[in-house]
């Protein structure tokens, strides 16, 4: 039997979280989204787990970081979500997610969320040479088509040290707020 905790009183957001410079400043996201009365899970791609802290953000969010497969008869270790925030989104999560790659538990947790309809937002953080790859707008196109809302962050010079300060965690919350609210 894989029982899933119980479902908390409040909706539940999991915060996929991919390797950008950036990603050691989630807490920020899971800060907002908590205030706004959200109960949050972090999702973290194999190589996102060396940007972040992921004690400090286990006992932020009071739940275990799922970053790999669990095995069949182990229990699920978060509730259900209610709508997913990928921040940061990084170029290779964004491709592969738009190509219906699978291979990270991230990735199929993105890659399903489109036929479970859950609401879904994505953040790109990524510089102007990883953003002139043509495959890049046609994957976002794709994910717009498929109701991913996607944050307005213009993508940094390469090798200048990131735009962090232009960066909104919050947009995550502000984009998904109407579709949520809708579905009330
Ligand atoms: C220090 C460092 C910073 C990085 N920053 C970014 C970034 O801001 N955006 C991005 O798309 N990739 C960035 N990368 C490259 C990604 O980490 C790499 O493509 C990785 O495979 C992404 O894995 P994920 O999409 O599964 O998280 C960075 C890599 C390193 C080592």
């Amino acid at each position: 039997m894989t029982q899933s905790p119980d479902r908390p009183g409040k909706p539940f957001l999991y915060v996929v979280v991919c390797a950008a410079g950036i990603a050691g400043d989630v807490a920020r996201l899971i800060t907002a989204a908590q205030d706004q009365g959200w109960g949050v899970g972090v999702v973290a791609t194999p190589q996102a787990l060396g940007f972040i802290d992921a004690t400090a953000i286990e006992g932020q969010t009071g739940y275990p970081i799922r970053s790999a497969w669990r095995l069949p008869s182990e229990p699920r270790p978060l509730p259900p979500s209610d709508a997913i925030a990928v921040a940061p989104a990084t170029f290779n999560t964004i491709n592969k997610w738009a190509a219906g790659i699978s291979d990270t538990l991230a990735l199929g947790i993105l890659c399903e969320a489109y036929g479970f309809g859950i609401p879904t937002a994505a953040l790109p953080y990524l510089n102007s040479a990883q953003a002139a790859h043509p495959a890049y707008q046609q994957s976002l196109a794709r994910l717009r088509e498929m109701g991913v809302l996607i944050g307005s962050y213009e993508p940094h010079q390469p090798k200048a040290g990131g735009g962090a300060d232009r960066f909104r965690w919050e947009e995550a919350l502000e984009l998904l707020h109407p579709v949520v609210e809708a579905r009330r």
